[in-house]
């Protein structure tokens, strides 16, 4: 098969779907790798280590849309790209489809088959292309808040780790899922004193087993929020109730109860946010204060650290996009009930049930398209 990777072109993206690594691999198994010139650059890996791996490196995009028959990206395809999507190729990203009518019909327009993800889903329920992200996220939390706890950013001028002699911060964890749990180990391994709020009691076990005596585990309500809350010198929000906004659990008032200087960084701002006063901001201008508290809300954090977060990333896609090339997405999603559910949209029709709802299309059984294959 030909598979293709095209150069990221969305704002400030730097990953890339492919390492060389996956590239040998790939060729190893015979299969075509075009890739598109420098699409490596912004996460560390040379034109000259894909030609080694194997790949024919192309200097335009619109050629490895033309020869390949899978194509693997990182982000949507953004405008520019939707007239070189075509029927019946594959195209394994994340979509996030539900976020723009505008992609959903391009795609469907196209005839691609979309496999998301996003929407990868294993039979525990956890979403396997996903949770890499969040581990990028959640102990990039900690550096990042660490760093805004410095006098020249705002900060209240606290070191993390304290000295002895001198208390440690103390890290208020809303949320212990993949991001909370990450940031709860790399704040505990810095020295910090921690507290992790968590609903679910099965959770809460399971992290007083895994994570270091400095990080005491609390349920979570609105008693014990506010009580943190006037102790904490580092806030990280890692709220996520699964396909809904985030619940706000501090509100604009709570705010006062704080210590001038702190600071929040809301990792669960792509979903709105656990901080009423969070609003999405960027990586060339990622803090704002709000009464004396430096708020962090950057929406796409693994973005900062791209050489990490392609390896992460593409440590776990590489096995689908593997299969993918050595089956057909026809075989690969029969034989795989995780991948299956990446099915997105089929040549044309929407077979996934939150896009079909997101936008009122009308929804295919992705089980039809295997009757109709020859
Ligand atoms: N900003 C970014 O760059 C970035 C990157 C990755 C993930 N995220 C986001 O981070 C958020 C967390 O992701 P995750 O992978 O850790 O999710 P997760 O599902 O693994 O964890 C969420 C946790 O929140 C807990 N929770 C729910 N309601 C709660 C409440 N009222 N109080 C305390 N805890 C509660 C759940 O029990 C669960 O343990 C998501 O919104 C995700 O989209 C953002």
């Amino acid at each position: 098969m030909i598979v293709g990777v095209p150069r990221e072109i969305k704002t400030a993206e730097h990953r890339v779907a492919l390492v060389p690594a996956g590239v040998e691999s790939l060729v190893g198994d015979g299969h075509t790798v075009v890739f598109e010139q420098s699409a490596g650059d912004g996460s560390g890996f040379s034109d000259e280590a894909y030609r080694i791996a194997g790949a024919s490196v192309v200097s335009r995009a619109a050629e490895v849309w033309a020869k390949a028959e899978l194509v693997v990206k990182v982000k949507e395809p953004v405008e520019p790209e939707w007239p070189c999507m075509r029927t019946g190729q594959v195209v394994f990203t994340y979509f996030h489809f539900a976020a723009s009518e505008p992609l959903t019909r391009a795609v469907i327009r196209s005839g691609i088959v979309a496999i998301a993800y996003e929407t990868v889903q294993l039979p525990s329920g956890e979403l396997p292309l996903l949770t890499p992200m969040s581990e990028v996220a959640g102990r990039m939390a900690v550096q990042e808040g660490a760093k805004y706890l410095e006098k020249v950013y705002g900060g209240s001028g606290v070191l993390l780790g304290g000295v002895p002699g001198v208390l440690p911060a103390e890290v208020l964890i809303i949320g212990g899922g993949t991001v909370g749990a990450h940031a709860a180990k790399m704040a505990a391994g810095l020295g910090a004193h921690v507290t992790l709020l968590d609903l679910s009691l099965d959770r809460l076990r399971y992290l007083a087993d895994v994570l270091p005596p400095n990080v005491d585990l609390l349920y979570s309500n609105r008693h014990n929020l506010v009580e943190q809350l006037r102790k904490a010198d580092l806030v990280v929000g890692a709220v996520l109730l699964p396909g809904a906004k985030a619940p706000k659990l501090v509100r604009r008032a709570d705010l006062k109860l704080m210590k001038p200087g702190s600071v929040i960084v809301d990792v669960a701002v792509d979903q709105g946010g656990c901080i009423e006063t969070i609003k999405p901001t960027t990586h060339e201008n990622p803090t704002y204060i709000v009464d004396g508290i430096i708020h962090y809300g950057v929406a796409n954090m693994p973005g900062g650290v791209p050489r990490t977060s392609t390896l992460a990333l593409t440590n776990a896609t590489f096995p689908y996009t593997k299969r993918l090339a050595r089956n057909g997405w026809r075989n690969a999603c029969k034989q795989d009930p995780a991948l299956l559910l990446g099915l997105n949209v089929v040549e044309g029709k929407v077979v996934y049930p939150g896009v079909a709802e997101a936008f009122g299309l009308p929804l295919t059984d992705p089980q039809t398209l295997f009757m109709a294959a020859p």
